[in-house]
């Protein structure tokens, strides 16, 4: 039988990257899957992809940092796909500007990453809190190495800082929600070749470089290496696994 045969999976910023990959692995292993995302027209685009290949998805325009969309987007999928059991909190965004960087740019950073990567992550969360508790559903977090560390190559302090907050959420929940027996997990992605990344990988292959100096497996990442931890947590086949979170950094936290 499939991993995910019965559940309603959603996933955030699942129109790109690491999300899309998740997305249409979960519909590969007979998951419904609800895609959200800013960018409507690509999300739709990836649902119909999952469905001319036999599986089960649907789209959604969403934009996690508003509370009152998130309720509006829970309602939707309630009465039109049915009851979520699983949700991957992956919509995100990266900057790199430094502390230091001129004033006004780091404050717009600070306040559009944490609206995004941390509030968003809650907004989502609380929305789906009742289905998910109902269901004794799989949350899943999209976190990162710089959930632990700021790591070697220049990044925003936001970023750093929102992902430690994803982790420490991941933590809370899983204890507040385990009596319910909802598990909150979180993955550790190390560089992934994603849009979010491609300016940088075309433009500073210094900046790659240093990072792949410190990668044991020696390479960046693809999205698909993220969908086989994001079917473990969200599967019975980490049952007894809650507030952790599973590095797929090719090792870059290990040394
Ligand atoms: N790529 C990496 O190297 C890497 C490493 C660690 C963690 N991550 C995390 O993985 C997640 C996915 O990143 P990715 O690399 O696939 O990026 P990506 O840019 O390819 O995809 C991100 C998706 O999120 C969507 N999105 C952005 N803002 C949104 C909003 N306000 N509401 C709804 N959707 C929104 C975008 O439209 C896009 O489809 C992010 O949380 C990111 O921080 C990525």
């Amino acid at each position: 039988m499939p991993l995910l045969e019965n559940h309603i999976a959603v996933v955030t910023g699942a129109a790109s990257g690491i999300g899309r990959a998740i997305a249409l692995g979960y519909a590969r292993e007979g998951a419904h899957v609800v895609l959200l995302d800013l960018n409507e027209a690509a999300a739709t685009e990836v649902a119909g992809e999952i469905r001319k290949a036999g599986g089960k998805a649907d789209s959604f325009a969403l934009d996690v940092a508003s509370h009152d969309d998130c309720i509006a987007v829970a309602k939707k999928v309630a009465d039109q796909v049915g009851r979520v059991s699983i949700l991957v909190n992956n919509a995100g965004i990266n900057r790199r500007n430094a502390f230091t960087a001129e004033p006004d740019a780091v404050l717009k950073d600070w306040q559009d990453i944490m609206a995004i990567n941390l509030n968003g992550t809650f907004n989502v969360t609380h929305a789906f809190l009742a289905p998910l508790r109902a269901s004794k559903g799989r949350i899943v977090n999209i976190g990162s190495i710089q959930s632990f560390v700021h790591v070697r190559t220049p990044n925003s302090p936001a970023y750093t800082a929102s992902k430690h907050g994803v982790l420490g959420f991941t933590k809370a929940l899983a204890a507040d929600l385990g009596k319910d027996g909802v598990r909150v997990n979180a993955i550790g992605p190390g560089l992934i070749e994603t849009p979010l990344n491609a300016h940088v990988r075309a433009t500073n292959q210094e900046l790659v470089k240093i990072f792949i100096d410190h990668t044991p497996l020696g390479r960046a990442g693809k999205p698909e290496d993220i969908v086989g931890p994001a079917l473990f947590l969200a599967s019975d086949l980490s049952s007894y696994v809650t507030g952790s979170i599973v590095m797929a950094d090719g090792g870059y936290r290990a040394i």
